[in-house]
Protein backbone atom coordinates (compact mmCIF):
# COMPACT_ATOMS: atom_id res chain seq x y z
CA UNK A 1 0.00 0.00 0.00
CA UNK A 2 1.24 3.79 -0.90
CA UNK A 3 -0.14 5.75 2.40
CA UNK A 4 -0.41 9.41 2.48
CA UNK A 5 0.07 10.81 5.89
CA UNK A 6 -0.22 14.13 6.71
CA UNK A 7 1.30 15.76 9.92
CA UNK A 8 3.56 13.08 9.88
CA UNK A 9 6.45 15.22 11.45
CA UNK A 10 3.79 16.24 14.82
CA UNK A 11 3.58 13.95 17.55
CA UNK A 12 1.21 11.48 16.94
CA UNK A 13 1.84 11.19 13.12
CA UNK A 14 5.77 11.20 13.82
CA UNK A 15 4.95 7.79 16.02
CA UNK A 16 2.49 6.36 13.37
CA UNK A 17 4.60 6.93 10.59
CA UNK A 18 7.02 5.03 11.92
CA UNK A 19 4.88 2.45 13.38
CA UNK A 20 3.48 1.75 9.97
CA UNK A 21 6.98 1.26 8.11
CA UNK A 22 8.33 -0.83 11.00
CA UNK A 23 4.77 -3.33 10.73
CA UNK A 24 4.12 -3.53 6.68
CA UNK A 25 7.71 -3.83 5.15
CA UNK A 26 6.00 -3.60 1.24
CA UNK A 27 4.46 -0.19 2.55
CA UNK A 28 5.70 3.22 1.54
CA UNK A 29 4.30 6.50 2.78
CA UNK A 30 4.14 10.07 1.20
CA UNK A 31 4.33 12.80 4.60
CA UNK A 32 2.89 15.87 3.60
CA UNK A 33 3.93 18.33 6.66
CA UNK A 34 3.66 22.03 6.62
CA UNK A 35 6.44 21.96 9.35
CA UNK A 36 4.27 24.29 11.53
CA UNK A 37 6.05 25.58 14.83
CA UNK A 38 4.87 22.48 15.73
CA UNK A 39 6.45 19.99 12.85
CA UNK A 40 9.62 19.04 13.16
CA UNK A 41 11.75 17.03 11.04
CA UNK A 42 14.13 16.02 13.67
CA UNK A 43 10.95 13.95 14.48
CA UNK A 44 11.59 11.41 12.24
CA UNK A 45 15.37 12.25 11.22
CA UNK A 46 15.88 8.33 11.97
CA UNK A 47 13.40 7.87 7.92
CA UNK A 48 15.97 10.54 6.32
CA UNK A 49 17.95 7.23 4.61
CA UNK A 50 14.30 4.86 4.20
CA UNK A 51 13.48 4.82 0.78
CA UNK A 52 10.27 3.69 1.44
CA UNK A 53 9.70 7.45 3.20
CA UNK A 54 8.97 10.79 1.33
CA UNK A 55 8.74 13.96 2.94
CA UNK A 56 7.23 16.57 1.23
CA UNK A 57 6.65 20.21 2.78
CA UNK A 58 3.34 21.32 2.30
CA UNK A 59 0.12 22.97 3.41
CA UNK A 60 -3.03 20.78 3.20
CA UNK A 61 -4.78 23.70 2.56
CA UNK A 62 -2.91 24.29 -0.87
CA UNK A 63 -4.93 22.22 -3.55
CA UNK A 64 -1.49 21.99 -6.23
CA UNK A 65 0.66 20.41 -3.08
CA UNK A 66 -2.02 18.46 -1.93
CA UNK A 67 -3.40 16.87 -5.64
CA UNK A 68 0.86 16.24 -6.17
CA UNK A 69 1.12 14.12 -3.01
CA UNK A 70 -2.70 12.32 -3.63
CA UNK A 71 -1.85 11.06 -7.19
CA UNK A 72 0.79 9.18 -5.61
CA UNK A 73 -0.93 7.02 -2.70
CA UNK A 74 -3.98 4.73 -2.43
CA UNK A 75 -5.21 5.89 1.06
CA UNK A 76 -4.80 8.65 3.36
CA UNK A 77 -4.64 9.70 6.84
CA UNK A 78 -4.97 13.57 8.20
CA UNK A 79 -3.34 13.74 10.69
CA UNK A 80 -2.12 17.62 10.20
CA UNK A 81 -3.84 20.04 12.22
CA UNK A 82 -3.49 22.92 14.68
CA UNK A 83 -3.60 21.20 17.90
CA UNK A 84 -3.70 23.01 21.14
CA UNK A 85 -6.75 24.82 22.94
CA UNK A 86 -4.71 27.51 24.25
CA UNK A 87 -3.64 28.58 20.97
CA UNK A 88 -6.83 28.83 19.77
CA UNK A 89 -8.13 30.45 22.40
CA UNK A 90 -5.21 33.14 21.43
CA UNK A 91 -6.39 33.18 17.75
CA UNK A 92 -8.47 31.06 16.17
CA UNK A 93 -7.36 31.83 12.18
CA UNK A 94 -4.64 29.07 11.87
CA UNK A 95 -7.13 26.32 13.35
CA UNK A 96 -10.10 27.75 10.98
CA UNK A 97 -7.83 27.45 7.93
CA UNK A 98 -6.25 24.00 8.47
CA UNK A 99 -8.51 22.23 10.26
CA UNK A 100 -11.59 23.41 8.41
CA UNK A 101 -10.34 24.48 5.04
CA UNK A 102 -7.49 21.98 4.97
CA UNK A 103 -9.25 19.17 5.25
CA UNK A 104 -11.98 20.44 3.06
CA UNK A 105 -9.06 20.15 0.48
CA UNK A 106 -8.18 17.05 1.29
CA UNK A 107 -11.51 15.58 1.21
CA UNK A 108 -11.71 17.35 -2.58
CA UNK A 109 -8.74 15.54 -3.16
CA UNK A 110 -9.65 12.04 -1.99
CA UNK A 111 -12.74 12.08 -4.04
CA UNK A 112 -10.65 13.08 -7.21
CA UNK A 113 -8.20 10.62 -6.82
CA UNK A 114 -10.88 7.83 -6.01
CA UNK A 115 -8.72 7.06 -2.73
CA UNK A 116 -9.82 3.42 -1.11
CA UNK A 117 -9.79 4.95 2.21
CA UNK A 118 -9.57 8.09 4.37
CA UNK A 119 -8.83 8.07 8.18
CA UNK A 120 -9.84 11.41 9.35
CA UNK A 121 -8.41 12.20 12.97
CA UNK A 122 -10.59 13.49 15.40
CA UNK A 123 -10.51 14.27 18.56
CA UNK A 124 -12.81 13.41 22.10
CA UNK A 125 -12.72 17.30 22.99
CA UNK A 126 -15.76 17.00 20.14
CA UNK A 127 -18.54 15.83 22.31
CA UNK A 128 -17.43 18.29 24.80
CA UNK A 129 -17.24 17.64 28.82
CA UNK A 130 -19.11 15.17 30.57
CA UNK A 131 -19.39 15.24 34.18
CA UNK A 132 -19.76 11.53 34.51
CA UNK A 133 -20.30 8.31 32.34
CA UNK A 134 -18.67 8.69 28.54
CA UNK A 135 -19.51 9.79 25.40
CA UNK A 136 -20.62 7.35 22.26
CA UNK A 137 -19.73 7.71 18.62
CA UNK A 138 -24.03 8.32 18.77
CA UNK A 139 -23.96 11.27 20.92
CA UNK A 140 -23.88 14.79 19.48
CA UNK A 141 -21.22 16.95 19.19
CA UNK A 142 -20.85 19.82 21.90
CA UNK A 143 -17.28 21.60 21.76
CA UNK A 144 -16.26 24.27 23.62
CA UNK A 145 -13.26 26.00 22.40
CA UNK A 146 -11.98 27.33 18.96
CA UNK A 147 -10.17 24.22 18.76
CA UNK A 148 -12.37 21.71 19.33
CA UNK A 149 -15.32 23.43 17.26
CA UNK A 150 -12.75 23.55 14.14
CA UNK A 151 -12.11 19.56 14.68
CA UNK A 152 -15.80 19.64 14.75
CA UNK A 153 -16.10 21.33 11.68
CA UNK A 154 -13.61 19.07 9.88
CA UNK A 155 -15.71 15.98 10.91
CA UNK A 156 -18.86 17.36 9.98
CA UNK A 157 -17.75 18.20 5.99
CA UNK A 158 -15.99 14.84 6.18
CA UNK A 159 -19.06 12.75 7.07
CA UNK A 160 -20.73 14.63 4.32
CA UNK A 161 -18.38 13.78 1.60
CA UNK A 162 -18.74 10.14 2.53
CA UNK A 163 -22.86 10.43 2.78
CA UNK A 164 -22.76 12.90 -0.37
CA UNK A 165 -19.99 11.89 -2.66
CA UNK A 166 -18.93 8.17 -1.14
CA UNK A 167 -15.26 9.05 -0.35
CA UNK A 168 -14.18 6.27 1.93
CA UNK A 169 -14.04 8.39 5.28
CA UNK A 170 -13.77 6.91 8.82
CA UNK A 171 -13.11 9.11 11.62
CA UNK A 172 -11.62 8.38 14.75
CA UNK A 173 -11.95 10.29 17.98
CA UNK A 174 -9.23 9.57 20.75
CA UNK A 175 -8.84 11.15 24.44
CA UNK A 176 -5.42 12.62 25.49
CA UNK A 177 -1.98 11.25 23.52
CA UNK A 178 1.17 10.56 25.59
CA UNK A 179 4.28 9.58 24.41
CA UNK A 180 8.01 10.69 22.97
CA UNK A 181 8.26 13.31 20.66
CA UNK A 182 5.28 15.81 21.87
CA UNK A 183 5.21 19.47 21.48
CA UNK A 184 6.42 20.64 24.85
CA UNK A 185 3.12 22.68 24.77
CA UNK A 186 1.16 20.37 25.76
CA UNK A 187 1.02 19.64 29.84
CA UNK A 188 2.57 15.81 30.34
CA UNK A 189 5.95 17.14 27.90
CA UNK A 190 5.55 20.60 29.84
CA UNK A 191 4.73 19.28 33.50
CA UNK A 192 8.23 17.09 32.91
CA UNK A 193 9.85 19.13 31.66
CA UNK A 194 10.07 22.39 34.09
CA UNK A 195 9.91 19.46 36.44
CA UNK A 196 13.19 18.38 35.26
CA UNK A 197 14.78 21.87 35.26
CA UNK A 198 12.87 22.88 38.76
CA UNK A 199 10.46 24.93 37.10
CA UNK A 200 6.71 25.95 38.37
CA UNK A 201 4.85 23.59 36.84
CA UNK A 202 1.23 26.13 36.10
CA UNK A 203 -1.58 23.95 37.46
CA UNK A 204 -4.64 26.17 35.78
CA UNK A 205 -8.07 26.44 38.14
CA UNK A 206 -8.07 23.94 40.92
CA UNK A 207 -6.51 20.74 39.05
CA UNK A 208 -9.71 18.91 39.31
CA UNK A 209 -10.30 18.79 35.31
CA UNK A 210 -10.10 15.14 34.28
CA UNK A 211 -8.36 13.85 30.88
CA UNK A 212 -8.55 10.13 29.82
CA UNK A 213 -4.61 9.16 28.97
CA UNK A 214 -3.90 7.53 26.21
CA UNK A 215 -0.20 6.16 25.03
CA UNK A 216 0.16 7.21 21.73
CA UNK A 217 1.29 3.72 20.77
CA UNK A 218 -1.89 2.77 21.58
CA UNK A 219 -3.42 5.12 19.08
CA UNK A 220 -1.36 4.04 16.55
CA UNK A 221 -2.68 0.78 16.67
CA UNK A 222 -5.76 1.24 16.68
CA UNK A 223 -5.24 3.46 13.69
CA UNK A 224 -4.04 0.80 12.20
CA UNK A 225 -6.89 -1.59 12.62
CA UNK A 226 -8.95 1.39 11.90
CA UNK A 227 -7.35 1.71 8.51
CA UNK A 228 -7.26 -2.07 7.73
CA UNK A 229 -10.51 -3.01 8.80
CA UNK A 230 -12.59 -0.18 9.90
CA UNK A 231 -16.13 -0.03 8.10
CA UNK A 232 -16.51 2.98 5.36
CA UNK A 233 -18.69 5.97 6.90
CA UNK A 234 -17.92 5.04 10.62
CA UNK A 235 -16.50 6.86 13.64
CA UNK A 236 -14.63 5.04 16.28
CA UNK A 237 -13.84 6.20 19.51
CA UNK A 238 -10.38 5.61 20.77
CA UNK A 239 -9.77 5.78 24.75
CA UNK A 240 -6.90 4.82 27.40
CA UNK A 241 -9.33 4.23 30.17
CA UNK A 242 -6.80 5.84 32.58
CA UNK A 243 -9.18 9.21 33.81
CA UNK A 244 -7.13 11.30 35.69
CA UNK A 245 -7.35 14.83 37.70
CA UNK A 246 -5.22 17.06 36.79
CA UNK A 247 -3.58 17.27 39.89
CA UNK A 248 -3.30 13.74 40.34
CA UNK A 249 -1.39 13.59 37.01
CA UNK A 250 1.40 16.02 38.34
CA UNK A 251 1.69 14.99 41.74
CA UNK A 252 2.38 11.33 39.56
CA UNK A 253 4.80 13.20 36.95
CA UNK A 254 7.01 15.64 40.33
CA UNK A 255 6.91 11.45 42.54
CA UNK A 256 8.47 9.59 39.78
CA UNK A 257 10.92 12.45 38.78
CA UNK A 258 12.03 12.94 42.98
CA UNK A 259 10.97 16.23 42.91
CA UNK A 260 9.09 18.35 45.34
CA UNK A 261 5.45 19.13 45.20
CA UNK A 262 6.41 22.77 46.14
CA UNK A 263 6.58 22.56 42.23
CA UNK A 264 2.61 23.48 41.66
CA UNK A 265 1.79 26.49 40.94
CA UNK A 266 -2.02 27.02 40.68
CA UNK A 267 -2.45 29.63 37.69
CA UNK A 268 -5.96 31.31 36.55
CA UNK A 269 -7.66 28.81 34.80
CA UNK A 270 -8.22 28.65 31.15
CA UNK A 271 -11.71 30.35 29.95
CA UNK A 272 -14.09 27.55 29.34
CA UNK A 273 -12.07 25.02 30.51
CA UNK A 274 -13.84 21.73 29.80
CA UNK A 275 -14.27 19.79 32.88
CA UNK A 276 -14.17 16.29 31.70
CA UNK A 277 -13.18 14.05 28.47
CA UNK A 278 -14.22 10.58 28.54
CA UNK A 279 -15.39 8.00 25.60
CA UNK A 280 -17.21 4.99 25.61
CA UNK A 281 -14.74 2.75 23.80
CA UNK A 282 -17.03 -0.73 23.35
CA UNK A 283 -17.48 -0.24 19.27
CA UNK A 284 -13.51 -0.54 18.83
CA UNK A 285 -13.15 -3.22 20.95
CA UNK A 286 -16.26 -5.65 19.91
CA UNK A 287 -15.55 -4.45 16.07
CA UNK A 288 -12.17 -4.27 15.25
CA UNK A 289 -10.82 -6.20 18.89
CA UNK A 290 -8.53 -2.92 19.67
CA UNK A 291 -7.68 -2.33 23.40
CA UNK A 292 -5.44 -0.16 24.60
CA UNK A 293 -2.43 -2.34 26.15
CA UNK A 294 -0.45 0.06 27.77
CA UNK A 295 0.09 -0.04 31.30
CA UNK A 296 -0.69 3.82 32.51
CA UNK A 297 2.41 4.01 35.24
CA UNK A 298 4.93 1.83 33.31
CA UNK A 299 4.07 4.07 30.30
CA UNK A 300 4.18 7.56 31.93
CA UNK A 301 7.91 6.12 33.66
CA UNK A 302 8.87 5.47 29.66
CA UNK A 303 8.02 8.94 28.36
CA UNK A 304 9.38 10.48 31.24
CA UNK A 305 13.08 8.34 30.73
CA UNK A 306 12.40 9.76 26.87
CA UNK A 307 12.26 13.67 27.76
CA UNK A 308 15.32 12.82 30.18
CA UNK A 309 17.65 11.52 27.96
CA UNK A 310 15.92 13.35 24.56
CA UNK A 311 17.12 17.03 26.43
CA UNK A 312 18.62 18.26 23.04
CA UNK A 313 15.49 17.47 20.94
CA UNK A 314 13.24 19.92 23.74
CA UNK A 315 16.13 22.21 24.23
CA UNK A 316 16.30 23.11 20.84
CA UNK A 317 12.55 23.78 20.78
CA UNK A 318 12.31 25.47 23.94
CA UNK A 319 15.17 27.81 22.55
CA UNK A 320 13.94 28.18 19.11
CA UNK A 321 10.47 29.41 20.08
CA UNK A 322 8.77 28.01 22.90
CA UNK A 323 10.26 30.40 25.22
CA UNK A 324 8.71 33.51 23.99
CA UNK A 325 5.50 32.09 22.86
CA UNK A 326 5.01 30.64 26.75
CA UNK A 327 6.24 34.41 27.94
CA UNK A 328 3.63 36.35 25.64
CA UNK A 329 0.79 34.05 26.05
CA UNK A 330 0.78 33.46 29.47
CA UNK A 331 3.20 35.86 31.31
CA UNK A 332 3.80 33.73 34.20
CA UNK A 333 6.16 30.58 34.86
P1 LIG B 1 0.94 18.20 16.63
O1 LIG B 1 0.56 19.62 16.90
O2 LIG B 1 2.05 17.59 17.41
O3 LIG B 1 1.32 18.03 15.09
C1 LIG B 1 0.54 18.57 14.06
C2 LIG B 1 1.35 18.43 12.77
O4 LIG B 1 0.56 18.94 11.69
C3 LIG B 1 2.67 19.21 12.78
O5 LIG B 1 3.71 18.42 12.26
C4 LIG B 1 2.38 20.40 11.87
O6 LIG B 1 3.54 20.90 11.20
C5 LIG B 1 1.38 19.78 10.90
N1 LIG B 1 0.52 20.79 10.28
C6 LIG B 1 -0.15 21.80 10.89
N2 LIG B 1 -0.82 22.54 9.98
C7 LIG B 1 -0.57 21.98 8.77
C8 LIG B 1 -0.99 22.27 7.44
N3 LIG B 1 -1.79 23.31 7.18
N4 LIG B 1 -0.55 21.47 6.43
C9 LIG B 1 0.27 20.42 6.68
N5 LIG B 1 0.71 20.12 7.92
C10 LIG B 1 0.29 20.88 8.94
O7 LIG B 1 -0.41 17.38 16.78
P2 LIG B 1 -0.69 15.92 17.38
O8 LIG B 1 -0.81 16.03 18.83
O9 LIG B 1 0.27 14.96 16.78
O10 LIG B 1 -2.15 15.67 16.79
C11 LIG B 1 -2.34 15.02 15.54
C12 LIG B 1 -3.82 14.87 15.28
O11 LIG B 1 -4.43 14.13 16.33
C13 LIG B 1 -4.56 16.21 15.21
O12 LIG B 1 -5.51 16.14 14.19
C14 LIG B 1 -5.23 16.31 16.57
O13 LIG B 1 -6.42 17.08 16.49
C15 LIG B 1 -5.51 14.86 16.88
N6 LIG B 1 -5.58 14.51 18.30
C16 LIG B 1 -4.53 14.78 19.13
C17 LIG B 1 -4.60 14.40 20.47
C18 LIG B 1 -3.45 14.64 21.42
O14 LIG B 1 -3.59 14.38 22.61
N7 LIG B 1 -2.29 15.09 20.96
C19 LIG B 1 -5.75 13.78 20.97
C20 LIG B 1 -6.83 13.54 20.09
C21 LIG B 1 -6.72 13.90 18.75
P1 LIG C 1 -3.51 20.03 27.25
O1 LIG C 1 -2.30 19.17 27.29
O2 LIG C 1 -3.38 21.42 26.73
O3 LIG C 1 -4.62 19.20 26.44
P2 LIG C 1 -6.22 19.50 26.27
O4 LIG C 1 -6.53 20.85 26.75
O5 LIG C 1 -6.38 19.37 24.79
O6 LIG C 1 -6.89 18.41 27.05
O7 LIG C 1 -4.11 20.13 28.72
C1 LIG C 1 -4.47 18.97 29.43
C2 LIG C 1 -5.05 19.41 30.76
O8 LIG C 1 -4.01 20.04 31.52
C3 LIG C 1 -6.15 20.44 30.61
O9 LIG C 1 -7.17 20.19 31.59
C4 LIG C 1 -5.48 21.76 30.90
C5 LIG C 1 -4.37 21.39 31.87
N1 LIG C 1 -3.16 22.21 31.79
C6 LIG C 1 -2.65 22.83 32.94
O10 LIG C 1 -3.20 22.71 34.05
N2 LIG C 1 -1.52 23.59 32.82
C7 LIG C 1 -0.88 23.75 31.61
O11 LIG C 1 0.14 24.48 31.55
C8 LIG C 1 -1.42 23.11 30.45
C9 LIG C 1 -0.73 23.26 29.10
C10 LIG C 1 -2.55 22.34 30.59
Amino acid sequence: MKLLVTGGAGFIGSNFVRYILKKYPSYRIVNLDKLTYAGNRGNISDLNANPRHEFIRGDIADRTTVDEAMAKVDAAVNFAAETHVDRSIASATAFIKTNISGTHTLLESARKHRLSRFVHISTDEVYGSIPRGSFTEKSGLNPSSPYSSSKAGADLIARSYFITHKVPVIITRSSNNFGPFQYPEKVIPLFVINALEDKPLPLYGNGLNVRDWLYVLDNCEAIDKVLHKGKDGEIYNIGGSTHLSNVELTKKILEMLGKSSKLIKKVDDRPAHDFRYAVNCTKIANDLGWRPRAIFDEALAATITWYEINKPWWKKIINNNYREYYRKQYGRA
